[in-house]
């Protein structure tokens, strides 16, 4: 079972969700997860039954005077478990740092909302990678009394430009994670990868097994591309 998580990110007008949503609810999706994160308004329009749905953000805070902001309570009461947290559009464009992602990741803990934590190195720190995922695991989690949470290694050389590490570096670095959240905070947790998943590559990428899922992007905003990446990841291996 393989997690497909779909970012639509700021994408997409009524017109072309309800659209999207119509072909969506047709795609069969029955060996893997999938979860579609739409932007906030669209939200309570997906009433499909083959996946479930996403937030791509949530406030830091509980509730009360935040404008624009939209709470865990709000996202729960929708029927929402899943929030992408940290994702490194935020971290650049919003200047989210660690102690506003650590005190959204305790919110999700507190509702059973489970995180989806982006973490990735930017393109000059990619010999280095451990280093910096290691940080941003730790900076993201230290203090937090943890439940359940998926990891998503998104390289941010990777998100959008359609250049993807090789599989070796994809197949190390997923293991490293793995073992060192089991060793440093003893969860196994799922790990899914990020950055330029598409139909040509996704058979390639399928053959990595340390890879528990997909969070992707561009291609999740053509339907027909996304039918073709869960297809390929329904066939029995
Ligand atoms: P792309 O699939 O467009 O590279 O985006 C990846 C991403 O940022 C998903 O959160």
């Amino acid at each position: 079972m393989k997690l497909i998580i779909s970012n639509l990110k700021m994408n997409l007008t009524l017109e072309e969700i309800k659209s999207y949503i119509q072909q969506l609810n047709e795609i069969k999706c029955q060996r893997n997860k999938l979860i579609v994160c739409p932007s906030y308004p669209y939200l309570s329009y997906f009433n499909g039954k083959n996946y479930s749905l996403g937030s791509q953000n949530v406030a830091s805070e509980k509730m009360g005077a935040f404008t624009g902001e939209v709470s865990i309570e709000q996202l729960t009461s929708l029927g929402i478990h899943y929030v992408i947290i940290g994702h490194s559009e935020r971290r650049t464009h919003l200047k989210e740092d660690s102690d506003l992602i650590r005190k959204k990741l305790s919110l999700c803990f507190d509702y059973d909302v489970i995180p989806i934590l982006c973490i990735g190195e930017n393109l000059e720190e990619k010999e280095k990678r451990t280093e910096v995922l290691k940080s941003q695991i730790d900076s993201a989690l230290q203090g937090l009394k943890l439940k359940d949470i998926i990891l998503a290694y998104e390289p941010v050389w990777s998100i959008g430009t359609g250049f993807i590490p090789t599989r070796e570096e994809i197949k190390n670095t997923l293991d490293w994670m793995k073992k060192y959240m089991k060793s440093h905070y003893s969860i196994e947790c799922k790990v899914v990868y990020g950055g330029s998943v598409n139909p040509r590559n996704i058979e390639s990428l399928n053959q990595i097994e340390e890879i528990d899922g997909y969070l992707i992007g561009g291609a999740s905003l053509k339907i027909e591309e996304l039918k073709r990446i869960i297809e390929v990841l329904e066939v029995e291996k």
